[in-house]
């Protein structure tokens, strides 16, 4: 039944100016003046297998390619939107918006993250609002776009297209999207279009609460998409909470307080676990307060400073291509603020020019897969998976590389590193730059070439540190390619604890460090694809393998734990552990994870990130970096931001934090004393339904900063201000991260 009182009360709120929308494909043909820029892809514009009306555009694309149109203009700042309608089936295909002017993009929207409507029968249509883009509804970039690409990814798509149009406007109906209780007494309301707010009331217990004030505070690069603060005319408190917005009810049940316990012994948080690896700008650096900033990962093991070249190994197809200057990258990341990590390559060979590639088809005409955009270079495998023989002439693609040479290199740059990595993930060289290190690398060999790299980098630049041997995953901390017959070569030893002692050696031979920093990257090894209910919890719950002794790790860790000696190696407990192997083998080394990854880019990963963040600080890691930069925006950047947004940081010194029948599964509590600042208190509510409730004995009285994301707020940088004290009781909503940190007055 048609709800008629709705209909009559509706408000249009209409953005963008009166003007006709403007067709792109109707039937059986490109608008005049649009060019089919597609690339390999084969699209018909007369398709009639799947079509109401006329005709649709059908298209295949191979992987990565794209369905691209484009305009004769500009069309970005004339236009609200895009709209086009598809077969129910989503395709796995992103949306991006280019120039053709220049090589400038807008990042590729997956299409599934699109609010959709349906169409006539079996068709979805998509609006896309260029003023509020998906995932977190903030505007499309600033540029000339006039060419529109529908790209598929790595496996290709085979799909259908019908009525693509600009629009000129967008209708955005007045909507209480959330109302959810915060803090000890705020209700955050967000919203789309302008709803009226008298609309807006709420009982706690059957008993009316009144709103007493209202306000907005937002920060400049969030979403349109607005929030507003009601403060209530009564705390918060166990119970039931209801809210009615407009035609919306928002219902709670409030829990019983946790009580929270901060304590006093404060230690130390090393600012650099508040790292990325390869941030995009200065200002991202700055707005998310990234501390460390790290040039590593695959291609840079190749990277030839003459001439700033990299090969891109396995990860696509060993071919070379060009590459930012390192000097320059260190100068613009440490003039932004951040510390600086680059890595030496340590192999023989390094990129030699910016076109060639190891395995082309003239040499290897039998290989498993074929660059999709060159047909002469293959993956140097086999249809098996096996890699051909023989491996090819290293001269093709690459030059020799000498620690002589990266001596020269480090001594001659104008901007110094705070931290030098010897190669990365050097153990698997074999698979990663199988091209010119074929030979499985053992222990010794990749000890010598640590040492060999460590005393040129540290003769060059003498004030720098030194990290290795960014080991890929917790398998080979503990053994190498070569498998336990090199475990049984060297007295039956881990890996990791061995190279400690050696490097321990080294220093009494060198009479200086040659190791400052032990990196291991650690990636969450739970398998969590399923994404559903039990896999989110799971994903949750797997922070706990950073510390938790009694944790056993929901992998092929807790299951069939690697041949180490390691005590207890179904549970992970990676930081007290590494930690405790370095106080045994070579105190006074750091320990740093140079890579790690939160699964994902849902609000999940943010509530992850925030979740490993506060247990780095807590548990005493010395750095880290994620790999690889989370995008402004995005719900990982939203956890940096919500530790260390725009100069408002969370405390310098980590207190130790008790809450009564707390569990990790369902909760992570951090909290820190400042620096000038009040203490500040990170929550992570991991419920994705109930909100938590919790009251903190140590909170001293006054005016509380306030940060959160995720829940019904949604992702994007929500900040408030509200008084509190040790008897306030708090309220976090489900799915939420909350940041408080008292205001000195
Ligand atoms: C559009 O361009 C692609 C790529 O060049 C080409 O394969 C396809 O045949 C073109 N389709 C039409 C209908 O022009
Ligand atoms: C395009 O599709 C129509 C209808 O299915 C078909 O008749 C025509 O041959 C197709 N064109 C090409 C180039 O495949
Ligand atoms: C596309 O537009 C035509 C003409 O308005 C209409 O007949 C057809 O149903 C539309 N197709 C889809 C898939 O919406
Ligand atoms: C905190 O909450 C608990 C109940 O959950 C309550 O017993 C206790 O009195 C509260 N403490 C303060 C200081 O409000
Ligand atoms: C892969 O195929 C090659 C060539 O047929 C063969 O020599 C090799 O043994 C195979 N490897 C495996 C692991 O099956
Ligand atoms: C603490 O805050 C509560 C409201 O949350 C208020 O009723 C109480 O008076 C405050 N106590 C102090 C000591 O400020």
């Amino acid at each position: 039944m048609v709800n008629f009182t709705r209909l009559l009360s509706f408000v249009a709120f209409v953005v963008a100016s009166a003007r006709a929308d403007l067709a792109i494909y109707t039937d059986s043909a490109i608008a005049t003046g649009w060019d089919n820029w597609s690339w390999n892809s084969e699209i018909n514009f007369t398709a009639t297998d799947v079509a109401q009306g006329t005709s649709s555009i059908s298209i295949t694309s191979q992987a990565w390619s794209a369905a691209s149109f484009k305009s004769p203009a500009a069309f970005t700042t004339e236009y609200a939107g895009l709209k086009f309608d598809y077969p129910v089936k989503t395709p796995d295909i992103s949306i991006s918006f280019a120039d053709s002017t220049g090589d400038a993009s807008t990042p590729g929207i997956p299409l599934s993250q699109f609010p959709k409507t349906p169409g006539p029968v079996g068709w979805n249509t998509v609006l896309v609002d260029f003023a509020a883009t998906p995932p977190n509804g903030v505007p499309l970039p600033e540029g000339h776009w006039d060419r529109i690409n529908f790209q598929a990814a790595a496996n290709g798509a085979t799909y259908h297209l019908d009525n693509i149009s600009l629009v000129s406007e967008i209708v955005v109906t007045p909507k209480f999207l959330s109302a959810e209780p915060l803090g000890d007494r705020l209700v955050a309301v967000t919203t789309e279009g302008p709803v009226d707010f008298s609309k807006l009331s709420a009982t706690l217990n059957g008993k009316a609460v009144s709103f007493t004030a209202r306000h907005t505070e937002v920060p400049a690069d969030s979403p349109k998409k607005s929030i507003t603060y009601f403060t209530l005319g009564a705390s918060l408190s166990q119970g039931t909470l209801v809210i009615k917005a407009g035609d919306a009810s928002f219902s709670y049940a409030l829990p019983a307080a946790l009580r929270t316990t901060i304590g006093t012994t404060a230690k130390v948080i090393n600012p650099l676990v508040y790292g990325v690896n390869w941030p995009p700008s200065a200002s991202y650096i700055k707005n998310i307060g990234v501390t460390a900033s790290r040039w590593g990962g695959n291609a840079v093991s190749t990277y030839n400073p003459q001439g700033d070249f990299t090969n891109a190994g396995s990860d696509w197809f060993f071919q070379n291509r060009g590459h930012e200057n390192a000097d320059e990258w260190v100068g613009w990341v440490k003039g932004a603020g951040s510390a600086t990590m680059l890595t030496i390559p340590g192999l023989d060979w390094v990129s030699k020019d910016s076109t060639s590639y190891s395995f082309s088809r003239t040499e290897y005409p039998n290989q498993q897969t074929w660059d999709p955009y060159n047909a002469d270079s293959g993956n140097g495998r086999l249809a098996n998976g096996t890699f051909v023989t023989p491996p090819p002439d290293p001269k093709r693609a690459y030059t020799p590389w000498t620690p002589a040479q990266a001596k020269t290199w480090l001594a001659g740059m104008k901007n110094k590193p705070t931290i030098l990595f010897v190669d990365n993930e050097i153990e698997i060289a074999s698979e990663t730059h199988h091209d010119v290190h074929p030979e499985l690398m053992g222990y010794d060999e990749e000890l010598k070439r640590v040492l060999d790299f460590s005393k040129v980098a540290k003769e060059a630049q003498p004030n720098v540190q030194i990290a290795a041997p960014s080991t890929c995953s917790w398998w080979f901390y503990w053994t190498s390619v070569i498998g336990y017959t090199d475990n049984a070569a060297h007295g039956g030893q881990d890996f990791v604890p061995w190279f400690l002692d050696k490097m321990r050696a080294a220093e009494k031979t060198a009479g200086k460090r040659l190791l400052d920093w032990l990196d291991l990257h650690y990636y969450y090894q739970p398998d969590t694809s399923a994404d559903d209910a039990p896999a989110r919890a799971k994903r949750l719950r797997m922070t706990r393998s950073l510390w938790d002794p009694t944790y056993v790790d929901e992998s092929w860790i807790g299951e069939n734990p690697p041949q180490s000696q390691q005590p207890d190696a179904t549970k992970v407990q990676l930081i007290p552990r590494i930690k405790a192997l370095i106080e045994k083998h070579y105190p006074g080394t750091k320990y740093m994870i140079s890579e790690w990854a939160a699964h994902g880019t849902d609000v999940i990963a943010g509530l992850v990130t925030v979740d490993s963040l506060g247990i780095f600080g807590k548990f005493g890691l010395d750095a880290a970096t994620y790999w690889v930069h989370p995008p402004e925006g995005s719900a990982v950047a939203t956890a940096y931001w919500l530790f260390r947004g725009y100069g408002t940081y969370f405390g310098t010194q980590s207190l130790p934090v008790t809450v009564t029948n707390g569990s990790p599964d369902l909760l992570g509590v951090y909290a820190a004393k400042g620096t000038g600042t009040g203490n500040s208190l990170v929550v992570v509510n991991k419920d994705p339904s109930k909100p938590l409730a919790l009251n903190v004995s140590g909170l001293a009285s006054g005016n509380y900063f306030i940060r959160h994301f995720g829940g019904g707020a949604g992702v994007a940088k929500w900040q408030t201000r509200a008084k509190l004290n040790s008897t306030s009781y708090i309220v976090v909503p489900a799915y939420t991260a909350l940041f408080l940190l008292k205001i000195q007055e």
